[in-house]
């Protein structure tokens, strides 16, 4: 059979990694969570006090940063590696989610994470999911997915998700992260979030995990069965 690219794009916390993991496992795809890379360059430069305002830093620190995702054999979950250490775990904490949208609003930044996944995609037999993915990086994917909920779903998720690393963690402090985020995502210069507009718009606020894999793979299905 054909393989197609999926693309799932969207604002932070909408479960696209969850949705984009489950269809890579259910049509023997590669899954790819490109915000992993931003956060693992995030992480970089905040371990070695790289100053990001500066373009030749910046430039001389991404010529040191090789990201790889390699799969976690108990848990069948691709995870990311940065310079050959795991960093899966740590690229989730607060810390890195707080600088994360400035790193990648940086035009090198993001040259240098695009050109890998695009190469990664060479194949097809793709699931990706990111803000750019479906307008930049794939612009001519078969199927684009754009995920959103209301906001207060979102928070209450990602709150679960984090207060189980770190129960000191607080709501606010998730809420203005996201909404932080969102805002500069979506208002950057470069490859800002926005739905590409061949994409399908996928509002979970009150769909299970189980009913959003559905509606997905019936677009899924339809794509494969035009080929
Ligand atoms: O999981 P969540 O939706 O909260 O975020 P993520 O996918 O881990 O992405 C973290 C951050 O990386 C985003 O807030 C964006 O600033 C950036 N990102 C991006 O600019 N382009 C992408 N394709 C993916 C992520």
């Amino acid at each position: 059979m054909k393989k197609i690219i999926v693309t799932i794009d969207g604002w932070s916390s909408t479960g696209k990694s969850t949705l984009a993991r489950q269809l890579a496992r259910a049509l023997g795809y590669i899954y790819v969570d490109s915000g992993a890379m931003y956060r693992a360059i995030t992480l970089y430069f905040l371990r070695n006090h790289v100053d990001w305002t500066d373009k030749k830093e910046v430039k001389k620190a991404l010529k040191e940063i090789n990201i790889e995702f390699q799969n976690n054999p108990p848990t069948e979950l691709s995870e990311v590696y940065l310079n050959g250490e795991n960093v899966e775990y740590v690229i989730r904490d607060l810390v890195v989610a707080e600088k994360v949208s400035d790193i990648a609003a940086i035009k090198e930044v993001r040259e240098f994470a695009v050109a890998q996944q695009q190469k990664m995609g060479e194949k097809k037999g793709i699931v990706m999911d990111g803000r750019d993915i479906g307008t930049v990086v794939f612009p001519r994917a078969e199927l684009k997915i754009f995920m959103t909920a209301d906001s207060s779903v979102r928070v209450e998720r990602r709150f679960k998700e984090l207060f189980e690393k770190n129960p000191n963690i607080t709501i606010e402090e998730i809420k203005s992260n996201l909404e932080m985020r969102d805002y500069i995502d979506s208002h950057r210069e470069i490859s800002p979030l926005k739905k590409a507009r061949d994409s399908m718009l996928l509002d979970n606020t009150r769909l299970t995990e189980k009913e959003q894999f559905q509606k997905a793979m019936e677009w899924i299905e339809k794509k494969l069965s035009i080929r």
